[in-house]
């Protein structure tokens, strides 16, 4: 995965934890790299090691730590770094949720060697919607349990997110029932 995602990890433990425990956090999980280059891919070995540090460091089920940084990347990684992509996906949440599955198309722009999550949203209705979740990738669910609670505070809107069909059960895909509170008239 590109550098700005190791750089996020490093930026979310330095925030709430300080740069000490982030040192070790990196040497526990083998990585020696001083500065992650944001527009550089890594192994996602390299993310996924970090995370599981991070666990045993902060003694944080890797669950938690997975949604600490969902909510971290859309609220700070995403707004402060690419605050006009976000704006142009949407003005509510559930606008922004629809434009989902196109997202990353935007961002491959950015990043061309990019290999981006898939969204599709089914079943929508006024306050829900089912968003099925497919990568390649392994175990990023609580991944993307955060980034809707962060989108749900972006937006000042109460968000509850369940994982009604899980990989974890042999599903193909993970699938997300999304809902929110009906927006407030103004
Ligand atoms: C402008 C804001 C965003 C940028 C720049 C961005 C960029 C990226 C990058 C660089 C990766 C790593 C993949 C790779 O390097 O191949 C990634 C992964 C991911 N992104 Fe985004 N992203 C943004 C917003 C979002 C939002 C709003 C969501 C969902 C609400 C999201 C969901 C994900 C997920 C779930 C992954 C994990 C990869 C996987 O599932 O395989 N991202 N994104």
């Amino acid at each position: 995965m590109y550098g700005m995602v190791n750089k996020a990890v490093e930026q979310m433990v330095c925030t709430h934890y300080g740069e000490s425990v982030w040192e070790e956090i990196k040497a526990r999980a083998g990585v020696d790299v001083d500065v992650f280059m944001s527009n550089e891919p890594y192994p996602d070995q390299m993310t996924f090691a970090l995370v599981a540090a991070a666990s045993d460091v902060l003694k944080l089920p890797t669950d938690k730590v997975l949604e600490a940084f969902g909510e971290h990347w859309v609220l700070h990684t995403a707004r402060d770094g690419y605050g006009g992509l976000m704006d142009a996906a949407g003005r509510s949440l559930p606008e922004f949720l629809n434009n989902l599955p196109n997202f990353h198309s935007r961002v491959a722009m950015i990043f061309p060697k990019l290999e981006p999550p898939r969204f599709e949203c089914t079943d929508v209705t006024a306050t829900s919607l089912k968003l099925h979740y497919r990568t390649h990738r392994e175990g990023l669910a609580p991944f993307v349990v955060g980034l809707m609670q962060g989108l749900g505070k972006m937006f000042s809107t109460p968000v509850t997110v369940r994982l009604v069909q899980s990989r974890d059960d042999g599903a193909d895909h993970d699938v997300f029932d999304v809902s929110w509170s009906p927006a407030r008239v103004a």
